[in-house]
């Protein structure tokens, strides 16, 4: 089995070292080593290289190096018969986490708010009156497996959590709403929405004036998936009327976010260079093993997105 990693994030030592560690008789090699014309059956890739013609005959499936594959469904290089298996990392799930935490956090303590106190010299009491955490609702959209992980913990940490998906499910501890019917009720009232969805023509700009509209006064929106689900003219003005209180950014549509972009500049936006999440060596690697012993034995690959056989 011959793999071609075409990453960045992946050429460090400590990715070799743990795909090394996971897959011992494998021959790893990275994009930019590779020889002209060369043959390999896996690639590891979150888009393919801009400067990859095509992908070769030899290759059985790509392996998304991230957990949101929109970049490579939507890349005409790719055959439609080629099957995609997307990232199933753990400690992306716990960054992600983590982020969204640290958000709802922000929120329970009117973080921008209190900023804007202190670079004003203003002592005044908080602008909510009740800061428990039960009473700071919370909404998720996205119930993949990422969305899970958020939704699950942020409801163990005590708050309360609405959870939307396109299909039904169950969830201790979540209210699980899905549907075109469903989005309005999970996202009515809350104070903090993080989006997880995938970037599917059915959720673009799903981060909308009539979503933000729904949110309590003073909400935070935390955009996790896409950029192209937010539309950013309904971000600025729900947020410069302050309907909204603050939108923390972590994907954009375009990447990296061009400098004269107003996002650098809103007091009320917090932004990170899309690292919210970022793939782990050791999960990395554990999943990968985990395809290529799917692909020697002829089995269904883990995190299968796009099998490539007609339904
Ligand atoms: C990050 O954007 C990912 O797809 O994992």
């Amino acid at each position: 089995m011959r793999i071609v990693i075409a990453d960045p994030l992946a050429y460090s030592d400590s990715f070799e070292r743990a795909l090394r560690a996971a897959l011992p008789s494998t021959d790893f090699v990275r994009w930019p080593d590779l020889a002209d014309g060369a043959e390999y059956d896996l690639l590891v890739a979150w888009h393919l290289p801009k400067e990859m013609i095509a992908v070769p005959r030899s290759l059985r499936a790509i392996f998304c190096f991230g957990a949101g594959t929109d970049q490579l469904l939507n890349d005409p290089r790719i055959p439609a018969d080629l099957p995609i298996a997307r990232l199933q990392d753990q400690g992306q799930a716990e960054q992600l986490l983590d982020y969204a935490m640290h958000a709802v956090f922000a929120r329970l303590h009117d973080d921008v708010a209190t900023r804007a106190d202190q670079h004003a010299r203003l002592w005044r009491l908080p602008h909510r009156q009740n800061r428990t955490r039960g009473s700071l609702r919370t909404a998720v959209l996205g119930l993949g497996p990422l969305g899970l992980h958020v939704a699950r913990g942020l409801s163990a940490a005590g708050f309360p959590v609405s959870a939307w998906s396109r299909n039904p499910r169950r969830i201790d501890g979540v209210a699980c709403l899905h549907g075109d019917e469903g989005l309005g009720p999970c996202v009515d009232g809350a104070d903090v929405v993080v989006n997880l969805l995938p970037s599917r023509h059915e959720t673009k700009g799903i981060l909308s004036d009539w979503l933000f509209s729904r949110l309590a006064p003073g909400a935070y929106v935390v955009n996790l998936g896409r950029g192209d689900h937010l539309d950013e003219e309904a971000l600025r003005a729900a947020l410069d009327r302050g309907w909204l209180g603050a939108a923390w950014l972590d994907v954009f549509s375009v990447e990296p976010l061009p400098p004269e972009h107003w996002f650098w500049r809103h007091e009320r936006i917090r932004l990170t260079p899309h690292r919210a999440g970022l793939p782990t060596p050791q999960g990395v690697a554990a999943s990968i093993a985990a395809v290529v012993a799917a692909l020697e034995q002829g089995r269904r690959l883990p995190g299968l997105v796009r099998s490539g056989e007609a339904d």
